[in-house]
């Protein structure tokens, strides 16, 4: 909290803050006793009761059936279990379509099945605010092609996909469709169901990835949501857990706060959404007016509500994400999930940013409205370094 009262944490794309309620439900899941849900005795039941409860509130959250989900660690591991997992299943002629922009654990497990497996992957091109071209999409996807496994929203640029189409064109050849999902279902109204018409972004969809820690729910949980009866080969081995999907004793504490800041996120989702929109709206208005050199990524109004990501010429992201920090405002230098990365982001240079404007990149992912103070004070920040950098320019210096 600042002096205004205002909280300056804005990377709630990296982790949002923990709801209240997710942490009361950890609490009395805890307190319940730290029984294993496999247990057959009471204690067990209760565990297992507690799981179930949860499994329940995220299919009905989702418009999933309880046998289409799959808990897992998180966002990561339900990204592998799907392109993996369904790959190795449903194998085709081994080839998948994917995108240059997808979040590193579908990246890294395409790659995996490309350099252990034989599969080929193809990637679709996207345009300069991070849209997948749906056409592109068609051009790569065969009669062959096993599996298309698209983001529903990128967490650098927060472009939302057009998924609905995609999904189309996938299904159209036969193919499989994932989605990771990890952003847009903690911050729009997303179902993943059956029903025609009723779910955005199906019906076509056959896996969808949700994290918990989006939703303001504890780090280390996540669902990969899965047609039942779809062939999927488990990463995990082991005592047959969840359906034979993914072995391993529960998180029972997790998957309750999971489920509980799921019920909590979806309760005000669309007020909220709208709230966040307007304060990212008026971040990004002032920023592109004030700040010399600033660029938006991402694409200007098909973005995530609370959303907005910028370039800023001739200032390193690091350098700026420091300056921010020390005046008590946390937000991201591109993606926190490369962690460590200095590298400049995949995503942008595949936006076509070169290199050199890709390292200035900064990320505001807002878990609240801003309040005007909170905005100046980050219109302040920007200017004060970009001043700066270009005095160092000036004065011979190499920018930081
Ligand atoms: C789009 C997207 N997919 C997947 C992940 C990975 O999720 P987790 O951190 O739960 O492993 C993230 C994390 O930031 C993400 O933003």
């Amino acid at each position: 909290m600042s002096e205004d009262g205002a909280t300056g944490y804005l990377d709630a794309a990296a982790t949002a803050p923990l709801r209240p309620e997710a942490r009361a439900a950890m609490i009395a899941a805890l307190d319940a006793g730290a029984a294993n849900p496999s247990s057959v005795h009471q204690a067990g039941h209760i565990a297992r009761a507690t799981v179930e409860a949860a499994r329940s509130s995220i299919a009905d959250a989702f418009g999933a059936r309880l046998a289409d989900v799959v808990f897992t660690s998180g966002g990561t591991e339900a990204n592998n279990l799907a392109v993996i997992g369904l790959a190795l299943a449903n194998p085709r002629g081994r080839h998948i379509v994917t995108t240059p922009i997808e979040h590193p654990s579908v990246i890294e497990s395409c790659r995996y099945l490309e350099r252990v497996f034989g599969f080929t992957v193809d990637i679709a091109e996207v345009d300069g605010d991070g849209l997948v071209d749906p056409a592109s999409v068609a051009a790569l996807t065969r009669g062959d092609t096993t599996l298309v496994t698209v983001g529903l929203a990128n967490a650098e640029v927060g472009t939302v996909q057009d998924l609905p189409r995609i999904a189309e064109i996938a299904r159209a050849r036969g193919a499989l469709v994932h989605t990771d999902a990890v952003q847009a279902a903690a911050a729009l109204p997303v179902r993943f169901s059956d029903e025609a018409g009723a779910a955005w972004p199906g019906p076509g969809i056959d896996a969808m990835t949700i994290a918990g820690h989006k939703f303001g729910g504890p780090q280390g949980t996540g669902a990969l949501l899965v047609r039942a009866g779809l062939r999927l080969e488990p990463l995990m081995h082991g005592g047959g857990h969840e359906g034979g999907r993914r072995s391993g004793t529960e998180n029972v504490a997790g998957v309750a706060g999971f489920a509980a800041a799921v019920v909590a996120a979806q309760a005000h989702l669309g007020t909220r959404a709208v709230a966040l929109m307007e304060s990212r709206d008026a971040l990004i208005t002032r920023v592109l007016s004030e700040v010399p050199g600033a660029r938006l990524t991402g694409h200007r109004d098909e973005r995530l509500p609370g959303h907005a990501s910028f370039v800023i010429a001739g200032v390193s992201g690091e350098s700026m994400l420091v300056a921010l920090d020390a005046a008590g405002l946390a937000v991201s230098s591109g993606s926190a999930c490369a962690a460590g990365s200095d590298e400049p982001s995949p995503v942008l240079l595949a936006l076509g940013y070169s290199p050199e404007l890709a390292q200035t990149a900064i990320r505001f992912t807002l878990a609240q409205p801003l309040s005007t103070a909170l905005t100046d004070r980050i219109i302040a920040v920007l200017c004060a370094e970009t001043a700066a950098a270009d005095r160092r320019r000036g004065a011979g210096l190499r920018p930081r």
